[in-house]
């Protein structure tokens, strides 16, 4: 959840610091939002956010899905570096992140290749009528696992597809089930990369990267 005066704030660094139409500067904007006023916000960050960006300019997934928007950070590093003809579903249940996440994207200009849904994963994802290429996990810790395999369930993961999940280094407690999925029931190829959390270059988080065999 992110209060509205901290929302606000946000966009409006955004809106006073950043480039229209330019995603690099919009991202710049909310990382030095991050830095001059000491605000901690749950985006993947610069330094995972390269790894994410590497991922979709390596896939080139025609269609991502994406489950916890908050502000737009992650969406915009994903929708920037898909294909033309590629797009982004991305979920959240907090009303206030998808307000927030809308305008940031819109600013960006990567309106047209992000659709914004407001729900609880598990209902969004038993809606979902086509199968995705890329999925960034980012949402309720202990929800990776029941999530995925209800993906799984429902056949929306592509074959040769990417599930990217981040802070699964300083959630490592809750990520038993998921990694163990992930790692020993042959239906993925997984790598673990360690990395930093989030503005914090002192404190140990990892992501999890696994292709869908
Ligand atoms: C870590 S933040 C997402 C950060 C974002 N991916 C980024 O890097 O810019 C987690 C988000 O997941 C949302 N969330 C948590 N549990 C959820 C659930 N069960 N269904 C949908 N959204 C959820 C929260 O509202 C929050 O905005």
């Amino acid at each position: 959840m992110i209060n509205d005066t901290k929302m606000n704030s946000v966009l409006n660094y955004v809106l006073k610091n950043a480039k229209q139409d330019d995603p690099h500067s919009v991202l710049d904007a909310i990382d030095s939002f991050v830095l001059e006023t000491d605000t901690f916000l749950m985006n993947v960050g610069p330094e995972k956010g390269k790894l994410l960006a590497e991922t979709i300019k390596d896939l080139m997934p025609l269609k991502a899905l994406e489950l916890g928007s908050f502000l737009g950070y992650s969406a915009i590093t994903i929708a920037m570096f898909l294909p033309k003809a590629g797009s982004l579903v991305s979920i959240d249940h907090d009303i206030d992140s998808i307000t927030a996440s809308k305008k940031i994207v819109k600013y960006a200009g990567l309106e047209n290749k992000v659709h914004f849904i407001n729900s609880a994963s598990d209902e969004a994802i038993s809606n979902l009528e086509e199968a995705f290429d890329f999925i960034f996990i980012d949402h309720e810790k202990n929800r990776y696992y029941s999530d995925l395999l209800l993906m799984e369930k429902l056949n929306l993961i592509n074959k040769g597809g990417i599930v990217f999940a981040d802070n699964v280094g300083i959630f490592e407690d809750k990520m038993k089930d998921y990694f163990a999925h992930v790692r020993d029931s042959g239906a993925y190829t997984s790598k673990n990369i360690g990395a930093h959390l989030e503005y914090r270059d002192n404190v140990y988080d990892a992501v999890e990267i696994s292709k869908f065999n």
